[in-house]
């Protein structure tokens, strides 16, 4: 944190942008055509050429992909026209290094290839284009200039089709997530069609429209209002007539129960955004997360939601998730302050609670480095694992995992976390539901349900940790050994865990806990595992009444058996390595 080292490629522009006047005399003789990207293929430019209208600085680059090159024969003519020798072919790219002292990631995204999905036929209809597309036709400065004309004649459609969810809220394509944006995107178009070419019919087929923003319904009803169509619906396959080419499409209206067929002139697949392809790279790079659907994970949803779980990194904009100008301008600017107050700090205090390792227990099998979700810890084989405190975030998840107990974890040792479970059931523990809850989720709800006055038994003991994963096999088998008829591992929703996804380690333990337990004749359900945030003391209340139900069902010959099944582990405990070298600040 506030030490980065970042090292950036500054391409080579090939025209110098203190020369260049932008006089377009170069590529005017640039003998290369190439599509236009910014105009998604619908128009051509030069091998040299200004990226867009709005570019800065307004002046030419050079393709060198497609560019000819500097020899005579081969071309060179660019540089002969431009009066004011602002070519170069001699430019080369620049590495630049600079130190940082935060990251802000502003990556955006992508989006969706429709190609893929071809029963829409985007790929053989010429008249079935994107939104993307349909932005630059009805831009004044897209390749039409503005008039809005289909590609196959060039003439003006008079009914048109929007198609929503293409490639988004789809978990077949493995695509489940909402794009945030097409829905509005979609209303604002058909306004613009409404308003620039009256007599155009608009229909579009939604499975839901999300307007939730401010102003967002008064639009929809608006758009609703200037005569559009919402047909509750996605079509399932789109024709083309081969006389008249046009589109036909078949939906069935959900609302009415009705099938319908529509005659259009051009349809338009309003396309979803995923994350960018060099998006693993980055994460990589600075040790981020990712979501199930593949955007960055944030530090916490609600409290951190601009923040990194690497501290001193930070996100704006749609690469955590897809969202509208609005949205990303505010969290850009959330970003920007959050780097300003760390960077005007001048220092960063941390929590003590981090992992140590005590490097002649530790065997080098390179477990810990593997679970721990802040890439912490640095380790190259055959050599003793050493933690970077400042990166430790202290989930525990090394400690939980480590075999040889080479790790301890400041403020939750072992030896106290043990200690409190032989305390807690040292007196008739058969009447005990024993808890293990993380400090961020599942404790809080418990504080919860009691603040709220909820009824619930009062067998239960709860004994806190950080995170979840710093439940080791250990402490939950020594609470069997101590006679608990019930054991409860309890932490925050999956993509909730405060330390990043620490909470995974969570379910692989507890999965192969329950393997052993039914190997040692132990009934699995004695060991639950359960999911309750901050705000669900309700839950934590109905979770208490189950497992006390299920408490009352454990014999006792059941609780000697698994007091006897697992015997203690000898390790090498840290707690010996901590007696010789005290850990500063740890509780006893
Ligand atoms: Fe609650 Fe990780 S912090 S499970």
């Amino acid at each position: 944190m506030g030490n980065f080292t970042v090292t950036i490629r500054k391409k080579a522009r090939y025209v110098d942008p203190g020369l260049c006047n932008a006089c377009a005399e170069c590529a005017k003789v640039c003998p290369v055509v190439t599509p236009d990207e910014y105009q998604m293929g619908l128009s051509s430019r030069r091998a040299i050429y200004i990226p867009f209208p709005q570019a800065v600085p307004s002046s030419y680059v050079l393709d060198m992909e497609h560019c000819l090159g500097n020899n005579p024969v081969a071309c060179g003519k660019c540089a002969e026209a431009c009066e004011k020798k602002a070519i170069s072919f001699d430019d080369r790219d620049q590495i630049v290094t600079r130190e940082v002292g935060t990251v802000v990631v502003a990556i955006g995204a992508e989006v969706y290839d429709p190609t893929e999905m071809d029963d829409y036929g985007y790929t053989r209809f010429e008249n079935v284009i994107t939104s993307m597309e349909f932005e630059r036709l009805i831009c004044a400065g897209g390749p039409t200039e503005g008039h809005f004309v289909r590609p196959s004649d060039q003439r003006q459609p008079k009914r048109i089709g929007f198609v929503q969810c293409v490639g988004s809220r789809n978990p077949r394509m493995g695509r489940p997530w909402c794009s945030n944006i097409c829905c509005m995107n979609t209303v604002k178009d058909t306004l613009l069609l409404a308003d620039h070419y009256p007599d155009t019919r608009s229909v579009v087929f939604y499975q839901d429209i999300r307007a939730f923003g401010k102003s967002f319904e008064d639009m929809f009803q608006r758009s609703k209002e200037a005569g559009v169509r919402y047909v509750r619906g996605l079509p399932g396959e789109i024709h083309e007539d081969p006389r008249t080419h046009h589109l036909i499409v078949t939906v069935e209206n959900t609302t009415s129960g009705k099938l319908e067929r529509h005659e259009l002139d051009m349809v338009v697949l309003s396309v979803g955004l995923q994350p960018p392809a060099d998006l693993r790279k980055i994460s990589s790079l600075l040790t981020l997360s990712k979501t199930s659907d593949g955007f960055f994970m944030e530090a916490h949803p609600k409290l951190r939601p601009v923040d990194a779980p690497t501290r001193g990194v930070y996100f704006a904009g749609m690469c955590e998730s897809p969202k509208d100008i609005k949205d990303s301008v505010c969290q850009a600017g959330a970003a920007a302050s959050r780097a300003g107050a760390l960077l005007n700090a001048g220092k960063v205090t941390i929590e003590a609670i981090t992992s140590r390792i005590d490097e002649a227990a530790c065997t080098s099998c390179g477990v810990c480095v593997r679970v721990c979700p802040f890439g912490a810890i640095q380790w190259t084989k055959g050599t003793p694992a050493v933690v970077v405190e400042a990166m430790c975030a202290g989930c525990g998840s090394c400690a939980a995992q480590c075999k040889p107990g080479a790790i301890t974890m400041r403020h939750f040792t072992d030896e106290q976390i043990v200690a409190q479970v032989r305390a807690t059931l040292a007196q008739r523990p058969e009447e005990k539901v024993f808890v293990f809850a993380c400090n961020w989720c599942s404790y809080a709800g418990a504080d919860m349900a009691g603040i709220s006055r909820m009824q619930y038994p009062a067998s239960n003991r709860v004994v806190r940790t950080m995170c979840s994963a710093r439940v080791s096999e250990e402490m939950v088998l020594e609470a069997f050994r101590c006679g608990a008829p019930v054991v409860l591992v309890s932490g925050c929703h999956y993509a909730d865990c405060h330390y990043i996804n620490a909470n995974r380690q969570t379910v692989k333990r507890v999965q192969s806990m329950w393997a052993k337990l039914e190997k040692a004749g132990v009934r699995p359900e004695r060991l639950q595992l359960e999911w309750i945030s901050a705000a669900e003391g309700q839950k934590f209340a109905k979770v208490m009444r189950q497992l006390d139900e299920l408490r009352r069902t454990v014999t006792p010959e059941e609780i000697e058996r698994s007091r006897k099944a697992f015997k203690p582990k000898v390790r090498r405990a840290a707690a010996e390595a901590a007696t010789a070298a005290p850990v500063p600040g740890t509780a006893t």
